[in-house]
């Protein structure tokens, strides 16, 4: 049986840094304010000639060389985004062609803050049936461009920057052990942005509209339950779980997860303070940041999980 393995991760910021003290300049807002509610301090933005695609690939060439293998060696795409470059193409194929190859599939795939999860367990899919053997798989974003930045309560969550992972395909033991993803469209009012291209011009809001409180409560309860399921369904328990690398969205919501799973908060890996939300890329990101750290170490047990606007969420159990 084939089984995904990832072979390197990488990682990329925009340099430059938008501290909490620097938006109570813009808004009327507070790091403290912002600090005590979410845990954020500071977020990168990306420079006005710096498109998602841009980031991706940064992120990719990063995750390449830690893999020791070359682009050419890629027989799959996937790029979890919100913020593509463009309506179409898809970033995929313009990340793609920016690596210099071309030939094989490359898509993008939308669950908002869940895309990372969505993306991970398509490119395991392919893997597992034998479709694809080495898979580039991103989460990457460029929020601060869907961001009102006279609304302090959002403007204050959110930063750019993307995450890699390289997965291929192996008979050995070990890699992604189970995947499971859900999804409600009911509760799309709470978390969206609604703005449609029609007839030459932006219909309805560009802007992020959230609805906080719905969000949070929401959020607690999926994740909770999705994460439970998952590490039931792969046969471990909780106990077993080295590393929890959770979508970064809000520390109230990842340390309500661990504490439901009573996975203590130093087996959690948590960027949030310095990145913000970044959307589908703060998973890639938090799992990069915990290898290169030294945290996650081989053969070590990791849970993955997150929930986006859709509502959409998912969790992934694996052996590093
Ligand atoms: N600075 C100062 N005051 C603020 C700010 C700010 N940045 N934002 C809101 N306020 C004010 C509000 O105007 C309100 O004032 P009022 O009572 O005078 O009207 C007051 O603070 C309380 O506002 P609430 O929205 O009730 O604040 P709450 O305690 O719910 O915190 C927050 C807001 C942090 C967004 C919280 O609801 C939350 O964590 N929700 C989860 C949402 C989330 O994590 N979203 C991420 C995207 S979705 C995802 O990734 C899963």
């Amino acid at each position: 049986m084939l089984n995904a393995h990832i072979l390197g991760t990488g990682s990329y910021l925009p340099a430059r840094r938008l501290t909490n003290d620097d938006l109570s300049k813009i808004v009327d807002t507070s790091d403290e304010w912002i600090a005590t509610r979410t845990g954020i301090k500071a977020r990168h933005i990306a420079a006005e000639n710096e498109q998602t695609s841009d980031l991706a690939v940064a992120a990719a060439k990063a995750a390449l060389a830690d893999a020791a293998i070359s682009a050419k060696d890629i027989d799959l795409i996937i790029v979890a985004t919100s913020t593509p470059d463009m309506t179409f193409p898809a970033t995929a194929c313009i990340v793609q062609n920016k690596l210099g190859i071309a030939g094989c599939p490359a898509f993008d795939v939308q669950a908002v803050c869940a895309g990372f999860m969505y993306a991970m367990a398509t490119a395991n899919a392919y893997i597992r049936s034998g479709m694809a053997k080495r898979a580039l798989v991103i989460g990457a974003e460029t929020f601060s461009r869907l961001l009102d930045w006279n609304d302090r309560r959002t403007c204050v969550l959110f930063g750019d920057g993307a995450g890699a992972v390289i997965l291929g395909a192996s008979e050995q033991e070990g890699g992604i052990i189970n995947t499971k993803l859900q999804a409600d469209g009911s509760y799309s009012q709470i978390l969206q942005t609604p703005g449609k291209i029609a007839a030459g011009s932006i219909e309805g809001s560009p802007y992020l509209y959230m609805d906080g409180q719905a969000v949070y409560k929401f959020a607690v309860k999926a994740l909770a339950n999705v994460a439970r399921e998952v590490i039931e369904e792969s046969n471990l328990q909780p106990a077993d779980i080295d590393w929890i690398i959770p979508h970064q969205a809000n520390l109230r919501i990842i340390e309500s997860t661990a504490r439901h799973l009573g996975v203590p908060m130093d087996k959690v890996i948590v960027t949030l303070s310095e990145q913000g939300n970044t959307s589908a890329a703060s998973i890639p990101l938090a799992l990069d940041e915990g290898i290169r750290s030294g945290r996650i170490r081989h053969g070590q047990t990791l849970l993955l999980e997150g929930i986006g606007g859709g509502f959409a969420w998912g969790a992934i159990t694996l052996k590093y």
